[in-house]
């Protein structure tokens, strides 16, 4: 009996949360806010899921996280900036882990991990967690998911669908094979536009930008051991398959990528 409420509880949050998502999101520039997420723009509708009985095993959140991604443009949570692992602890456990539970990231730990990796730290100088050679900010991040590939906008700490398909094996393929890439929750790929440093600092800005490159990565893998995730810097790629796979702009080069998900 006990668990045949529960069940009714889960579908009727479920319904009210399909109609409510796409009710709203079929108004152009409707914004809507959930306790985890908000969304501030699409162009698409969302689609409702249908009711059957086996979806019924899936958590409210996992729903609501899957059609958070399949909007175009998502205004991310808020960074928490408090833990209970030190930083020595990260530092100690910190360690590159190649298998993963293949299952999307939650957007907190993303918002987190790209926080770490590129936020706006100083909001008044618009400075970001990781130092960059004169403040030129040569890096850029892309989060390659099982829903698309986004880029992170740091103002405003969004990010902003560039691709719709899941290009985790293609991503993979062009990594040399390594398969945990396709098995990642998510794939972090850092790019660097040297232009943006080597107009003041000449030859010497390619190598910042892959400095910086390091300083970023290092963020992204100590933020992912409080969040309990694995994670490992990948450097062994070919990169022009991945500069096309994902469609790059011209002037951005694929420098670091970081495969992360669950423990296994
Ligand atoms: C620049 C760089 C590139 C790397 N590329 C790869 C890679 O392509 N594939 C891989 O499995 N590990 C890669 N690694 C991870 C190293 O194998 C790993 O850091 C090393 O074995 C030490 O282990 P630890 O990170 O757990 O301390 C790379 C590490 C660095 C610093």
């Amino acid at each position: 009996m006990k668990q045949f409420y529960i069940i009714a509880l889960m579908l009727l949050a479920k319904i009210s949360f399909a109609q409510n998502i796409t009710e709203t999101k079929s108004m152009p520039g409707a914004e809507v806010n959930k306790s985890t997420f908000s969304i501030v723009k699409t162009d698409d509708v969302l689609t409702t899921t249908s009711t059957t009985a086996i979806e019924l095993t899936e958590t409210v959140e996992e729903i609501q996280q899957e059609q958070v991604l399949l909007a175009d443009l998502i205004s991310l949570p808020l960074p928490v900036l408090k833990s209970s692992t030190s930083l020595e602890e990260c530092i100690l456990k910190r360690r590159s882990v190649r298998q993963f539970k293949n299952k999307d990231l939650t957007l907190e730990q993303i918002s987190q991990l790209l926080w770490a990796g590129q936020g706006i730290t100083d909001t008044k100088n618009k400075l970001k967690s990781a130092p960059s050679a004169g403040a030129l900010y040569p890096i850029d991040l892309y989060v390659v998911t099982s829903k698309g590939v986004f880029s992170y906008t740091a103002d405003g700490h969004k990010i902003a669908r560039t691709l719709r398909a899941d290009l985790r094996q293609g991503l993979s393929n062009a990594c040399q094979g390594q398969t945990f890439i396709a098995e990642a929750g998510i794939t972090i790929i850092i790019t660097a536009t040297l232009s943006k440093t080597t107009w003041r600092y000449g030859e010497k800005g390619i190598r910042f930008a892959s400095l910086e490159a390091g300083h970023v990565a290092q963020n992204i893998l100590l933020q992912a051991v409080p969040l309990k995730l694995n994670a490992i810097p990948v450097g062994q790629f070919n990169d022009k398959e991945v500069k096309a796979l994902l469609e790059l702009p011209t002037e951005q080069l694929p420098i670091y990528i970081i495969p992360i998900g669950y423990q296994k």
